[in-house]
């Protein structure tokens, strides 16, 4: 079982490299296949909306950093999705990332389209968790669910979100025990729920 972990965050080094890395380490241990890509690291352009995946069934209208991630994402069972919370959403680097997933819907020529997804393909799942730096759970405001309504359709089953408050300083969440057993725990349910146990 082949997980991808993606973190949203412009700071390499930060909060959410930390988190994944935890959940990715409870993957790791109950039997997954892990690897992790910092959004940072990317370059991607936001979806124009230009349509031409429609016939060409991916984005041949850039070739970035998105170029080098679909074929890494179809090859994943799983997705782990973190993004600090930005303005109560998430980050511009994880909406460019979402939207660009768009290249894996075919859709119907009536109106409204129809859509499916060839990420539907098989059993997929995932992981979604949002890191903010108020203590209020509406500060966190709509980034738990900006990144996994976009999943559900896509064809992935989110096993599991998690919020998580109070962390500001870059990696000052590797202190909180608690927090790192939670994503540990994440990352362990969602073998978990591959096996059916
Ligand atoms: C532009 C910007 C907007 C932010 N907006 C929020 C917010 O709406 N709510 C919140 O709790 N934290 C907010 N924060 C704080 C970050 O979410 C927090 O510092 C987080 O731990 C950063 O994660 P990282 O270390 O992975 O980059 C914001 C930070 C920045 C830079």
């Amino acid at each position: 079982m082949k997980v991808l972990g993606i973190s949203g965050s412009p700071r390499a080094r930060g909060n959410t490299a930390r988190l994944l890395a935890e959940i990715l380490r409870g993957v790791s241990d109950a039997g997954g296949e892990t690897s992790a890509v910092s959004l940072s690291g990317y370059t991607i352009e936001g979806c124009r909306g230009c349509e031409r995946c429609r016939r060409d069934l991916t984005c041949t209208r850039f070739n970035d950093g998105m170029t080098l991630l679909y074929p890494r994402i179809i090859d994943a069972d799983a997705l782990v999705l973190g993004s600090p919370v930005y303005h109560y959403n998430v980050t511009s680097q994880m909406k460019a990332f979402i939207d660009r997933l768009y290249a894996f819907y075919d859709f119907t020529d009536e109106r409204p389209r129809g859509y499916s997804s060839r990420l539907a393909d098989r059993e997929r799942k995932a992981v979604v968790f949002a890191i903010g730096e108020q203590a209020d759970p509406a500060d966190l405001g709509v980034a738990l669910e900006a990144l996994s309504l976009p999943l559900r359709p896509l064809g992935y089953e989110v096993v599991a979100e998690l919020p998580v408050l109070n962390c500001f300083e870059p990696g000052i969440v590797g202190e909180k025990r608690e927090v790192l057993e939670s994503a540990y725990r994440c990352g362990q349910a969602l073998v978990a729920a591959f096996s059916g146990a």
